[in-house]
């Protein structure tokens, strides 16, 4: 399936383009954080009240453009959670569960609380229930001396197993670099990531929309995966980074590497078809240990 990728604002995009697009099954906001970063389009100091009042407007906006049931997941500092679910519950959306990423390698440390160490997801659904729901079943390692499980374990709400890029060298391959070694992009989000919820809350042929696509990895997934992709990216640079990773397969973007997390999914085969532009690597990463 083919994933296409829009240079523009995604504001801008949604109230007019979007109408030309299937509507959305999917949606993965991953937006600036608000929080001073450097960016070439976009001022990350906005007071607070107009940076959640944008964010609720691209939540109404996409609600909007979402098919019945529809699922969005909304990323942010675990201190914005209250926030985030004002401005889902404002814009219409349904609230249903508040994943907990936990980060492998990385903490925002603290001098008079304890240090951050993990991110919130928002999940919610246009209207009570989700249109799609795969239950998922992972297998990760068991302490020594442990019974091994025979069918995994169901996928709970929060995600330990998820390794960030963000943190130096630790980034590996995945990251995206210059050929100097410099990071293209430090909020490019893991593939591993997108891969549980897209696997979760959509099917094959289903409409996966990122209005704030950054290097593009919700769309990378979602065409190995033969979903629809959409997204929306405001700079240029980023947006031929999007194009060039769209065309250019890379072993390091394979999801094949994670297939073996999820075998003990029954629908395994349904929800995640072998796809012509499957990537040529075997390997498989091994679940990260707590
Ligand atoms: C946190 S990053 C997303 C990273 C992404 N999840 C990835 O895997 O690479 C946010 C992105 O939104 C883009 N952006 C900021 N404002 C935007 C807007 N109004 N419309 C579209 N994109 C925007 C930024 O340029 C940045 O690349």
């Amino acid at each position: 399936m083919e994933s296409r990728v829009f240079l523009d604002d995604c504001m801008r995009f949604l109230a007019n383009a979007a109408k030309e697009a299937p509507l959305f099954d999917f949606t993965f906001l991953d937006p600036p954080f608000n929080q001073g970063k450097e960016y070439r389009e976009h001022d990350d100091r906005l007071g607070d009240r107009e940076y959640w009042d944008w964010m609720r407007e691209v939540c109404r906006l996409t609600l909007n453009h979402s098919s019945p049931g529809a699922a969005i997941y909304f990323m942010q500092r675990e201190k914005n959670s209250e926030n985030v679910l004002r401005v889902l519950r404002e814009s219409g959306w349904q609230f249903q569960n508040l994943i907990v990423w936990r980060k492998k390698t990385s903490a925002i440390p603290s001098e008079v609380r304890y240090g951050k160490a993990y991110q919130v997801i928002a999940f919610a659904t246009k209207g009570q229930r989700a249109r799609v729901f795969n239950r998922l079943r992972i297998d990760p390692p068991l302490p020594n001396g442990y019974k091994p499980r025979e069918k995994g374990m169901f996928v709970t709400d929060v995600w330990d197993d998820i390794r960030e890029l963000t943190s130096g060298y630790y980034a590996g391959d995945e990251a995206l670099r210059y050929d100097d070694g410099g990071r293209i992009h430090k909020q490019q989000s893991p593939i591993a990531l997108l891969l549980r919820m897209i696997l979760s809350s959509t099917n094959p042929g289903d409409c996966v929309f990122d209005p704030f696509s950054g290097t593009g990895t919700t769309l990378v997934v979602a065409s190995q995966l033969r979903r629809v992709g959409v997204g929306v990216e405001k700079d240029e640079v980023n947006f031929g980074c999007i194009q060039t990773r769209l065309r250019d397969a890379r072993d390091a973007d394979s999801i094949l590497q994670y297939r073996n997390h999820y075998i003990h999914t029954s629908s395994l085969s349904e929800i995640w078809p072998a796809s012509k532009a499957d990537h040529s690597t075997n390997a498989s990463v091994p679940m990260l240990l707590n």
